[in-house]
């Protein structure tokens, strides 16, 4: 008989930003969109996949409104762990990567991502147990060009191979424990750490697999994205 090797999966949801460019009252992650919190809906996708565990990531002294009003609300039974996060997101991931010690494979999600689908975070799941590294994305519509120190255009990447990239971001533990354990005990600066991939990328010979994400699984940064993730919420009911 072949024992198969328990997988354990765990997201990591990331809820510790203070929400600068949506220059909100309230963080942009307890704003209501359609009479719900807008970290209901991560969760809520997270809840009823596969994934086992929830490790959720919050700002200091959080903890406690996001167990009542947030986990205990809604009734998140996956949610085994509330931590505070740090200062950058790199330090918040970090944070949740230590939380969720023991999982096999790890999902970590932008709680500012409303708009993930069951279906995203199966190909995620099924991504990480492939290729060990994976990270939504898709290809950019519009053409991106990078400036000099003047504001002046100086290349144009050939849009065929740029990808916007989303979350989840799925990884085996091990791999993105290792990269993070590099990455925070390496002096460099981590100031231009906006994802995990490249962490992976620039720590380890690991290389990281793009997989389809979705035009609609927005981060909602500023206010007009707000009005977005209402449409693409309320679309699906
Ligand atoms: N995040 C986090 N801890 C931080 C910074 C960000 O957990 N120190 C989370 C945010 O809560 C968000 C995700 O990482 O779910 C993506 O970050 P971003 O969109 O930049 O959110 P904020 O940092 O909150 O927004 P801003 O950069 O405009 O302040
Ligand atoms: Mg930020």
């Amino acid at each position: 008989m072949i024992k198969m090797e328990k997988k354990n999966i765990t997201a990591i949801v990331l809820a510790a930003g203070k929400g600068k460019r949506m220059s909100g009252k309230v963080q942009k992650q307890y704003m209501e969109v359609l009479g719900k919190p807008l970290l209901f809906y991560s969760l809520d996708a997270f809840e009823n996949s596969s994934v086992d565990e929830i490790v959720l990531v919050v700002g200091q002294g959080e903890c406690g409104y996001c167990r009542e009003q947030i986990v205990g609300r809604f009734g998140f039974k996956k949610v085994t762990e509330i931590v505070e996060g740090g200062k950058e997101r790199c330090d918040s991931v970090y944070e949740g990567l230590k939380a969720a010690a023991g999982s096999s494979h790890v999902l970590i999600h932008d709680g500012a991502r409303p708009c993930v689908t069951n279906q995203l975070i199966t190909n995620a799941i099924a991504g990480a147990i492939k290729y060990q590294a994976c990270v939504a994305g898709m290809p950019v519509k519009d053409t991106i060009k990078i400036l000099d120190q003047d504001g002046f255009a100086c290349l144009t990447p050939d849009r065929s191979s740029l990808w916007l990239v989303q979350t989840p971001q799925a990884f085996t533990y091990n791999l993105i424990m290792e990269a993070y354990n590099r990455l925070f005990h390496c002096t460099g600066s981590r100031d231009r750490v906006t994802d995990d991939a490249m962490v992976v990328e620039s720590m380890t010979n690991h290389k990281v697999k793009l997989i389809q994400g979705d035009y609609s699984n927005i981060k909602v940064t500023t206010p007009d994205d707000m009005i977005l993730a209402e449409a693409f919420l309320s679309r699906r009911n």
